[in-house]
């Protein structure tokens, strides 16, 4: 089994590319299923749960190319299949991104259902009654939601809460649906704006992008893009805090700081000083030890829960008390067991963590339980004195596009072992 050795309190310096956004490129290559030919995407990271996609949609009868400089080339007028099967939808949730564009495109789709996660309950019941008010008849049977319609219609559709992903999917069905659709309290998220603005070039009708209420004006047709994918905000706020961990001072390319306001914003009040140079570049430097914040995950533009677990090493280690509260998953404080192996004094109650600050951290084996978890558990391995290594990593590789290069390249002791 592989996991990573970390050897801590090694300062970083230098300069690290971030990537782009995972979470926007799903539900791009989604989007291919949406119009006939060949699509070129740009920037597109190479991780796990991308080649997971792609080999979603070579299931469907697309073919791939892949360029250099993370280009991929995309033919998607193989589309022969309309069913999602169990194996992939299981490894990766954001699977569930083909059902929209499946029915609006042919008419018909067989997705399985994704179950629960190692963060929570995770339903996707948001995703199913939109395609409902839309005209979709729906079958839940051995594990999969069957769904049909000849020509999805324009509806209202209100959202409980924000979903990311549930918005991204009744936006891709409703370009191509009869009328016009109003998503209201929809997701506000960088991701969903830049695939509305990809479906935009495709040819859709879309108005309110980065708002509450998002309006599609279906169309008969839509063609494919040559498009570049956004930089990662939540590799870049994993790479600000890296600095928080370990100390030292990094530059960061490759990043939309306005994406990060939030994440700076709460970085800046615990002490990192963290310039914008221009518009795609930022510094990021420690000076001393890091005060104690209280953290709260929100949607966009609040403070992102993708980023709870990683702010919590920096808290661990920080002078005071903070409260980190998870308002969006139920169960994402599995870091917390993990953190407390390194010496971390981190109690739970409800959906708050109360993290108080310790001296210093110390290494021990770790194993990582989620893909955010697993990057915490990097961090606090730069962070703790002596040596972790964190198992489970298949998490990682999910999510962040090679992380021990990266890390190394800018001074932090990382290395693959067999264990
Ligand atoms: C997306 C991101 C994930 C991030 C999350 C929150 C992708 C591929 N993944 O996940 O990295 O952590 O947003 O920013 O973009 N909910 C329901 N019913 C639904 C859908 C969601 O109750 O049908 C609830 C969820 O349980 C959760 C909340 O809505 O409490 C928000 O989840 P959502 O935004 O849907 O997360 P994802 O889109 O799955």
């Amino acid at each position: 089994m592989e996991q990573l050795e970390i050897k801590g309190g090694h300062a970083l310096k230098g300069s690290v590319r971030i990537s782009g956004a995972k979470n926007a490129a799903l539900p791009m290559l989604a989007a291919t299923l949406l119009a006939q030919g060949m699509f070129r995407l740009r920037d597109v990271p190479s991780l796990e749960d991308v080649n997971t996609f792609i080999r979603l949609l070579e299931e469907l009868g697309f073919t791939f190319d892949a360029g250099e400089d993370n280009q991929l080339a995309i033919d998607s007028s193989g589309l022969s299949s309309h069913e999602a099967p169990y194996e992939l939808v299981r490894m990766m949730r954001a699977s569930v991104l083909v059902l929209g564009p499946l029915v609006a495109r042919l008419g018909k789709a067989r997705v399985a259902l994704p179950g629960g996660c190692a963060i929570g309950a995770r339903p996707i019941d948001f995703h199913l009654k939109g395609l409902e008010l839309m005209g979709a008849k729906l079958t839940l049977k051995e594990g999969y939601v069957d769904a049909r319609a000849r020509r999805l219609s324009g509806a209202r559709i209100y959202f409980d809460i924000p979903s990311v992903t549930a918005t991204e999917n009744l936006m891709m069905a409703a370009c191509l649906a009869n009328g016009k659709t109003v998503l209201e309290n929809a997701a506000r998220e960088p991701e969903v704006v830049a695939l509305g603005q990809m479906l935009q070039e495709m040819g859709a009708n879309i108005r309110g992008l980065g708002t509450e209420t998002v309006v599609i004006e279906g169309v008969r047709e839509l063609k494919p893009v040559d498009w570049k994918i956004i930089p990662d905000r939540i590799e870049a706020g994993t790479y600000l805090m890296a600095v928080g961990a370990a100390g030292g001072q990094l530059i960061l390319e490759n990043v939309v700081p306005s994406h990060l306001e939030a994440i700076i914003g709460k970085l800046r009040e615990a002490g990192l000083s963290i310039d914008v140079l221009d518009e795609t570049t930022v510094k990021v430097r420690k000076r001393g030890r890091l005060k104690s914040v209280d953290v709260k995950t929100l949607p966009y533009p609040g403070f992102p829960t993708d980023l709870q677990a990683q702010i919590m090493v920096l808290m661990a280690n920080a002078g005071g008390l903070s409260v980190i509260t998870e308002t969006i998953f139920e169960n994402r404080f599995m870091h917390v067991a993990e953190l407390r192996r390194l010496g971390a004094d981190i109690r739970v109650e409800g959906r708050s963590a109360i993290v108080r600050g310790v001296p210093s951290l110390t290494g021990a084996p770790v194993m990582a339980t989620d893909l955010r978890a697993s990057a915490c558990l990097v961090l606090a391995g730069l962070a703790a004195k002596g040596k972790t290594t964190v198992a489970g990593l298949n998490h990682l590789n999910r999510g962040y596009e090679r992380m021990d290069e990266k890390l190394r390249e800018a001074g932090a002791r990382i290395r693959y072992v067999t264990a």
